[in-house]
């Protein structure tokens, strides 16, 4: 691939900036899209479509099934990718999770399919638990409150850190070899919650304690602080499956995509220490 003119949805998120970022780093062009991106691109709005993937050769793809909104990739992620080939974009990377199991009722890898079939040339990404939940997600007020109550019970998660997804979707976006691959990545060692918590205590100097909750008294707590019921419930799921073990096993897909090992949770916690976001 030699046009260098890339789209990115979910630009302004926790994976779309960093691959933003590191495509110009590497000299390319990129649109960072989304309702507030400096593109507008609103999956829910077809007006937005045309004017975002007009001369792009290769588009970076996240879908709305963690948000509270409905989501049905058959109609979204489809009529998309025929416009954007109509449009003469050649190649897709899609985020999607390392899960096989729904969380609210929902696939978590529903837009798999429709890529494939798209005829567009494709790469999926599988990422087990971002490192950025902690300081970009739903982890955030935990960290600044010291203390992270959530469902996780002992369950060991390989959390990887976002820079990482951005820099093998950069690749894929960049490089033709990993056309038809579906790279699940983790990062470097499975720890538990409470390892994450002695982690940034230690890095910030100050307590971070972790208190396993059931799944009923997590979603209590989300509902009261105002989110919809059915998506406290489907972050009760998906904490569910790090508390069950099924996540604790790492895999491969950094290590294939780029040729070296993941960052690992403490060079992620030094970082977004450095950056000021804990401190209270
Ligand atoms: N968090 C994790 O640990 C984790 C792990 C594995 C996989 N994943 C997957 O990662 C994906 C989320 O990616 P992310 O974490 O990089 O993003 P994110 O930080 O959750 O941000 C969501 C992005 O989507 C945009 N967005 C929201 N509603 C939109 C709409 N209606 N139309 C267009 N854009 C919209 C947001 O920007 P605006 O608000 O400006 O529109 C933002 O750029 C999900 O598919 C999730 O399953 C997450």
């Amino acid at each position: 691939m030699t046009a260098n003119d890339f789209l990115v949805l979910g630009g302004t998120g926790k994976t779309g900036k960093r691959v933003v970022s590191q495509l110009r780093a590497a000299g390319h062009t990129a649109r960072a899209a989304s309702r507030s991106g400096d593109t507008r691109f609103d999956w829910h709005d077809e007006s937005t479509w045309e004017a975002a993937i007009d001369g792009v050769r290769a588009v970076y793809m996240v879908d709305l099934v963690d948000e509270a909104v409905e989501w049905d990739p058959a109609v979204s992620v489809r009529t998309f990718c025929k416009r954007a080939q109509a449009a003469g974009v050649r190649r897709v990377v899609l985020l999607q999770a390392r899960t096989d199991q729904d969380a609210g009722g929902k696939s978590l890898v529903g837009s798999e399919g429709e890529v494939q079939e798209s005829g567009l040339e494709w790469t999926i990404l599988r990422p087990t638990w971002f490192t950025q939940n902690f300081d970009e997600g739903i982890l955030l007020d935990g960290v600044r409150e010291g203390l992270i109550r959530i469902p996780a019970g002992q369950g060991l998660e390989p959390f990887i850190d976002c820079e990482d997804v951005a820099a093998v979707a950069v690749a894929a976006l960049v490089e033709d070899k990993h056309v038809g691959e579906i790279y699940e990545m983790t990062g470097p060692t499975p720890i538990t919650f409470g390892d994450a918590a002695e982690i940034l205590s230690r890095v910030l100097g100050r307590e971070v304690r972790y208190e396993p909750v059931t799944a009923e008294e997590y979603v209590a707590a989300q509902v009261a602080q105002g989110l919809p019921e059915d998506y406290a419930g489907m972050l009760a799921d998906l904490i569910g499956q790090i508390r069950d073990g099924r996540n604790a096993h790492l895999s491969d897909g950094v290590q294939r995509a780029l040729g070296r090992e993941p960052m690992d949770f403490e060079t992620y916690a030094r970082a977004a220490a450095a950056t000021g976001v804990w401190n209270v």
